[in-house]
């Protein structure tokens, strides 16, 4: 067949992590060179492959000249196959490195622009696609990817269904200020979705429990370390549920994937620096304050808040600073948050929502609350906000067949990887951040 009788199949490949229990076998790796040095006779070689890195060691005697020689071609980045014996060594974190026996050159890689040298935050984002490569961002997004398999797996023991929604709506989500608007077709004026939330809404009277996960877009003219005009969210919507429920929901959900995390990627951790006793905070039960403590609390402390005000920044900041646990607020003004909130029968000024606040100072990382179930209170709250009723008679529809009190809530997946690494501006944490100034590459 084409001279590829030999050819070994995809995932029988050995990649770095797979020679831990390898040891005097010979093996061979592909992957890009990260970093060369010589000792004397010695030369060694720093191999990436995806699953790991390792050490590989050229001697002058073990080697032909020829493959000898091929070290001086080894510039960073150059992608070649190493084949040697594995032996055992105490540099990386599988145990082992390779005695190299032959060296095939793949590809060459000249005057790549990211070096080990410090490197202004401006020219790696220009570089994105290259800085990928790097030994933090390595890290990052083998701790995001776990992220999202931690909330997955908790959807999916908890026998939650997935409901993708759209992006293309006619639904203000959010904000009515931060929409990225579009014409689409004949039917006039489209927006890119800010929540999935009102689908997932319609979708909890098939299936109870629903989630979403994907891109959100805000046009938010706001730049800070915590916003971005793309990212990604998850989110999740119950019936049956009250806001009690919902923040009962969050924190077993947050305790689970910080839980899968410390326990899979310390070795990445460890690669950012990360506090893990910081992170460990989150196992003690969440502090609930409603929004009327959470005010007098700052203004003890200072700060220039009063009733009614949505919590800035600021305000997140100085509430969770020197608490290495999470802080639910609830029950914030209605005129403070969206018009889909469900109105505190205690307190009709208020909403039965709650945000929750990273520790540390990291700020809001998920939005929720109970929903308005009542027909009658979600118009009046569509038209007091000044939305059109037109595109939301579906949504309105819901509270017509089989309403029901229900739940749910957002987790912006950058903010909750931002705190988990201990990365303080966002945009590090999504593989080509956009931002109000940067949509390239
Ligand atoms: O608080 P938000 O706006 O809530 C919603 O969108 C609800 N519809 C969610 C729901 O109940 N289903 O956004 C939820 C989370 C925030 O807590 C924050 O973590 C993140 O999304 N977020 C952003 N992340 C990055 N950049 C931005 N511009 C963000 N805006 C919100
Ligand atoms: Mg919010």
């Amino acid at each position: 067949m084409d001279g590829q009788e030999n050819k070994i199949k995809w995932n029988e490949r050995i990649k770095i992590k797979d020679l831990k229990d390898k040891t005097g076998q010979i093996h061979s790796l592909t992957g890009w060179v990260f970093f060369t040095r010589k000792s004397g006779n010695i030369r060694f070689i720093g191999l990436r492959d995806g699953s790991g890195k390792i050490q590989g060691v050229l001697v002058k005697e073990e080697v032909d000249q020829a493959t000898y020689d091929l070290f001086t071609r080894l510039k960073q980045e150059t992608c070649i196959q190493m084949s040697g014996i594995v032996q055992e060594s105490k540099r990386n974190r599988f145990g082992v490195e390779i005695l190299v026996k032959e060296i095939e050159i793949i590809s060459i890689s000249e005057n790549f622009p990211i070096t080990p040298k410090e490197h202004g935050t401006d020219f790696l984002l220009s570089n994105r696609h290259l800085w990928l490569r790097s030994s933090r961002q390595l890290a990052l997004f083998n701790i995001r990817n776990k992220v999202i398999q931690g909330m997955r797996d908790f959807f999916a023991q908890h026998d939650f269904v997935q409901m993708d929604s759209p992006i293309l709506t006619q639904n203000v989500g959010e904000d009515p200020k931060g929409l990225f608007n579009l014409s689409y077709f004949d039917l006039g004026e489209a927006y890119l979705a800010q929540t999935g939330q009102l689908y997932l809404e319609a979708s909890i009277f098939a299936h109870g429990n629903v989630f979403c996960f994907g891109p959100t877009f805000r046009a938010e003219k706001s730049k800070t370390r915590r916003h971005l005009t793309e990212f990604w969210m998850l989110e999740a919507e119950m019936a049956f549920m009250d806001n009690v429920d919902n923040m009962d929901v969050q924190e077993d959900l947050i305790r689970f994937v910080i839980t899968k995390v410390l326990d899979e990627c310390s070795w990445h951790l460890k690669e950012l620096e990360r506090d893990v006793e910081a992170l460990k905070g989150c196992m003690e039960p969440f502090i609930r304050l409603s929004y009327d403590e959470a005010v007098v609390i700052l203004q003890n402390k200072g700060a220039k808040i009063n009733w009614g005000d949505d919590l800035g920044a600021t305000d997140e900041t100085l509430l969770t600073g020197d608490s290495l646990v999470p802080v639910f607020v609830y029950d914030y003004p209605k005129k403070a948050k969206a018009f889909y909130m469900k109105e505190n029968p205690l307190n009709p000024k208020t909403v039965k929502c709650a945000d929750l606040l990273a520790p540390e100072g990291y700020g809001e990382i998920i939005g929720g609350s109970q929903r308005e179930d009542s027909e009658e209170k979600l118009v009046s709250r569509i038209l007091e906000v000044g939305l059109p009723i037109e595109p939301y008679q579906w949504y309105v529809d819901l509270r017509r067949y089989g309403s029901v009190k229900h739940s749910g809530f957002g987790i912006g997946l950058e903010r909750l990887v931002g705190w988990i690494c201990g990365i303080h501006h966002i945009r590090e944490t999504i593989p080509f951040p956009r931002m109000m100034e940067r949509v390239y590459p």
